[in-house]
C-alpha cells in the first residue's frame, strides 16, 4: 500500500530529486533523497522492441520513450505517495546519447520544473553511472572507476562533481559494444552482454587464443574492433569443420572473449593504479566499477583481485543500478543541486556528446560509435 503523502515526505532527509533517464532503450526515472534511499524507482526497458533489429534503432527509442515516460512518470509519484510540488529538483539525463530521446526526457523534465515552480538540473549520463556508488556506499572521492558500458570505456580519477580527469579510454569499441557485436555475430541477440556471459559460462576459456590489443602498452588506453573480427574468424572455422555452430563451440568462444575483455581492462587499470597514486597520493581509495558491462560477474571476480592486490577497496553498484535506471540521475542531479556553483540549467539544451572530463579529445577520428556516441 503506498505511503501516505505527509508520512512519505517526513520519511527522507531533503533534497528529494526525480530523476528522467531516456538517453537510450530504457526509459526509466526515480527519486532519491539526500540521506541515499531511493524513494521509488521504474525502469521500463525497450529491449523487445529493438531485438529484431540486434541495436538499438533511435527513432524506435525515441517513439517509445513518447508513448511511456507520462504514464510511468505517474505511477512512479503514486508509489512514492508524492506530487512533483514535494520535490526540490528535477533533473533529467541530458547528453550524451541518442537525441531524440535525450528531448523527450530533457523537455518532460523541464515542464514537470516549470509547472511545479522546481529549478532543472542537466546531469551527464555518464557522471550518473560514475557517481551510482555514493548512492549505494560509503565511497569517499577521490576514487578510480572503470566505466564501461555500451557506449563508453574510459578510466577516470573522480575528485568530485563535474570534477573528473581521463586516465584511459578506447579507441574504437567501448566493451559493452564489444559484448553487442560478439552475441550478434554468434546469433545471441540483443542485448549481448548477458547472452554472452551465460553462454560463457558453461564454456573453455583457454581453448580458444584472442588477441588483446594494447595489453602492456606504457599507457591506459583500449582497443577492442579487432577482438570481433577474431571472433568472427574463429566461428567461420568451427562452422567450417562442423557445418554448423556448435553449442559447446560457441560456448568457448563467449568463454574465451569474455576474459579476453575482462584480461585487457585488468592490464589497463594496473597502469591506470600506478597514474592514480601518483595523482591522489597513498592512503585508502576504491576502484569503483560502472556502467552496464559492471553487471558482469566474471568481470567482478577479476577487479575484486586486482583491487585487493593493490590495496583499493573495490566497490560496484548493485545489478539493477549497472544498466541505466532512474536512481543514477537523480542521484547525480542531486549531488549537483547540492555543489556550491548550480543555479538552474533551465536553458540548458541537450547534448548528443558531452564528455565528462571537459577537456577529453577523442582519441582517433571522431572518437568512439558506440549506441551512446
Ligand atoms: O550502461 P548501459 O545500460 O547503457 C549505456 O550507457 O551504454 O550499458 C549497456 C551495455 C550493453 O552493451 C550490454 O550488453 C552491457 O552493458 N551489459 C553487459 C552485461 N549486462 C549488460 N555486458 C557484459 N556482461 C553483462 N552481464
Ligand atoms: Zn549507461
Amino acid at each position: 500500500m503506498p505511503a501516505t503523502n505527509e508520512s512519505t515526505k517526513a520519511a527522507y532527509t531533503r533534497p528529494l530529486v526525480l530523476g528522467i533517464e531516456t538517453s537510450c532503450d530504457e526509459t526509466a526515472a526515480a527519486i532519491v533523497s539526500a540521506d541515499r534511499q531511493v524513494i521509488a524507482h521504474k525502469v521500463l526497458s525497450q529491449i523487445d522492441d529493438h531485438a529484431e533489429f540486434g541495436g538499438v534503432v533511435p527513432e524506435i527509442a525515441a517513439r517509445q520513450h513518447i508513448s511511456h515516460l507520462d504514464h510511468l512518470l505517474k505511477d512512479l509519484m503514486d508509489e512514492a505517495g508524492l506530487t512533483f510540488r514535494d520535490l526540490d529538483a528535477v533533473a533529467a539525463t541530458t547528453g550524451p546519447g541518442l537525441v531524440g530521446g535525450l528531448m523527450v526526457g530533457v523537455m518532460t523534465a523541464k515542464a514537470v520544473a516549470k509547472a511545479a515552480g522546481k529549478p532543472f538540473v542537466a546531469v551527464n549520463h555518464l557522471e550518473g553511472h560514475a557517481l551510482t556508488v555514493r548512492l549505494t556506499n560509503e565511497v569517499k572521492f577521490p576514487y578510480l572507476l572503470l566505466l564501461v558500458s555500451g557506449g563508453h570505456c574510459q578510466i577516470l580519477s573522480v575528485a568530485g562533481p563535474g570534477d573528473y580527469t581521463r586516465l584511459g579510454t578506447t579507441i574504437d569499441d567501448a566493451a559493452g559494444e564489444a559484448f553487442d557485436k560478439t552475441a550478434k555475430l554468434l546469433g545471441l541477440g540483443y542485448p549481448g552482454g548477458p547472452a554472452v556471459e551465460a553462454a560463457a559460462r558453461e564454456g573453455n576459456p583457454k581453448r580458444f587464443r584472442l588477441p588483446k590489443p594494447m595489453v602492456g602498452k606504457p599507457h591506459c588506453n583500449f582497443s577492442f574492433s579487432g577482438l570481433k573480427t577474431a571472433v568472427r574468424r574463429l566461428a567461420e572455422e568451427c562452422v567450417e569443420r562442423e557445418g554448423v555452430l556448435l553449442k559447446t563451440d560457441r560456448a568457448d568462444i563467449c568463454a574465451a572473449f569474455q576474459m579476453t575483455i575482462a584480461d585487457c581492462l585488468v592490464d589497463r587499470l594496473k597502469r591506470a593504479i600506478t597514474l592514480f597514486r601518483e595523482q591522489v597520493g597513498a592512503g585508502d581509495h576504491a576502484l569503483v566499477v560502472a556502467g552496464g558491462v559492471a553487471a558482469n560477474a566474471y568481470l567482478r571476480g577479476k577487479l575484486e583481485t586486482l583491487a585487493s592486490a593493490n590495496a583499493l577497496t573495490f566497490v560496484a553498484p548493485p545489478l539493477s543500478l549497472c544498466t541505466d535506471n532512474g536512481a543514477m540521475i537523480a542521484w547525480a542531479g542531486l549531488e549537483r543541486f547540492l555543489s556550491d556553483d548550480f543555479g538552474d540549467d533551465m536553458d540548458v539544451s541537450v547534448r548528443p556528446r558531452w564528455p565528462l572530463d571537459g577537456d577529453a579529445k577523442p582519441m582517433v577520428g571522431k572518437g568512439k560509435k558506440g549506441a551512446k556516441a
